[in-house]
């Protein structure tokens, strides 16, 4: 059975090849001064600046850029980018970037307005914004975090090695969203095959919670497939239009709060993640490849009928002559199989994680309900030194 909820998406979405000409209806909605965020110079490379620069001319804009947002954006590039929006009355913040520049501007926009420490206001004591909010815009070149879509930000603290995140309410969302998969086909491999598990596993987080047999689960299902297809394709032909512009489109679809309408959800996986990340300074989506099946082998006896479900719908696992427990297992040996062929880490140790931070990563790992079993601190630490 569906719970109650409500739903609003508050983000005007143009997706396509010629996506970015829709730029030039958005701007004018807007006063003058305008913060160009943008990363670490990817998109100077494949041109999207100058594109970008080029239209924020033609409209007359007064541009200031706030560059070096780096990928797990820092409390520390937040407190300046807050003082660069505030010195420059900034109008509208404009994201061009993967999620991190899409997060942090999002991060900026609640703070602008507000006299306090943004970091412990947002990220440490999850305060609500009380102040005025700077509208953020995005364009995207990186499919994965669905940041483009929803209202989340996540900011990592390196002196306290903390990596959180804040879901916002609607009015944090960007006002407006570019998605040009042609974007995307200047990411590396790497780059490309984690944003592909981030979304897999944003799924997974709405997926694997509760036993009801609704739409946001059939929903769910059905971006799985899609995703697990188009990303076989992709890493063969990172160049081909129909895979690239199917996965970047299944990222916004599988976090924009759709697919875990009227249910509950879990999230152990990303706190797991980030909290490895926060030790880590990791790429999001490897930290997620490489907790995630320790922890959906852990908890698989305790949801046995979702994860059993989970085998035949998504994958296609015989189910006769077979128990629920081997059919459920098989269903993970081919989500397994599918992380190797696409190439992502399945290693805390790859990723810089050594038996001596496991503890400090357990500490900071936030134990969310939600999920099949609720981890005690030592089942935490046994996941992630099964993750090692
Ligand atoms: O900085 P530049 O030079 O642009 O390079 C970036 C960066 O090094 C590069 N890149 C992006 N687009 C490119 C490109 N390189 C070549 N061509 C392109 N078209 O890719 C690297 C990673 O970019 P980043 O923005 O960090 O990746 P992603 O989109 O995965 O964002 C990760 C951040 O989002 C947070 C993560 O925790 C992490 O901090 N998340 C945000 C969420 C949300 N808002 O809901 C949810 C997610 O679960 C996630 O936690
Ligand atoms: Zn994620």
């Amino acid at each position: 059975m569906l719970g109650n909820f409500s739903y609003k998406n508050a983000t005007k979405l143009y997706f396509g090849e010629d996506s970015l000409k829709y730029l030039n209806d958005e701007l004018p909605k807007y006063g003058k001064n305008v913060v160009f965020i943008y990363g670490g110079g990817s998109i100077k490379k494949n041109g999207i600046y100058d594109e970008v620069k080029k239209i924020l001319s033609e409209n007359g804009k007064n541009v200031v850029e706030d560059t070096g947002v780096m990928p797990n954006p820092t409390s520390d590039k937040l407190r300046e980018g807050v003082k660069i929006a505030r010195e420059h009355k900034a109008d509208l913040l404009l994201a061009v970037g993967g999620g991190s520049c899409c997060d942090y501007a999002k991060a900026v926009s609640v703070s602008v307005n507000c006299g306090e420490d943004p970091w412990e206001k947002y990220f440490v004591r999850f305060d609500e914004p009380t102040c005025e909010i700077v509208p953020v815009g995005c364009v995207l070149t990186m499919a994965g975090t669905g940041s483009e879509m929803n209202a989340g930000a996540v900011i990592t603290d390196r002196e306290t090695r903390q990596k959180t995140g804040h879901v916002f309410g609607d009015e944090v969302m960007p006002k407006f969203s570019i998605l040009n998969p042609r974007f995307t086909m200047s990411l590396p491999k790497r780059q490309m095959v984690a944003g592909i598990y981030d979304i897999f596993n944003h799924i997974c987080e709405q997926y694997f919670s509760g036993e009801d047999d609704n739409v946001s689960d059939r929903l769910a299902e059905a971006l799985m497939k899609s995703v697990i297809r188009d990303s076989l394709v992709a890493v063969e032909d990172p160049y081909n239009y129909e895979a690239r512009s199917n996965v970047m489109w299944a990222a916004t679809w599988a976090l924009n709060t759709l697919i875990s309408c009227g249910k509950t959800t879990d999230w152990m996986v990303h706190m797991l993640g980030q909290a490895a990340g926060g030790f880590t300074d990791a790429t999001h989506g490897m930290t997620l490849a490489a907790v995630s099946l320790p922890y959906y082998r852990y908890v698989m006896p305790y949801g046995l009928r979702k994860f059993r479900r989970f085998a035949v719908e998504v994958w296609g696992v015989e189910e006769k002559g077979k128990t629920d427990e081997q059919i459920a297992s098989d269903g993970l040996d081919a989500m397994a199989e599918w992380m190797r062929t696409i190439g992502v880490t399945m290693s805390l140790s790859e990723l810089g994680v050594t038996d001596d931070m496991i503890e400090g990563i357990a500490d900071a790992t936030f134990i969310l309900d939600g999920g099949y079993k609720i981890l005690t601190h030592d089942e935490v630490v046994a996941i992630l030194r099964d993750s090692l």
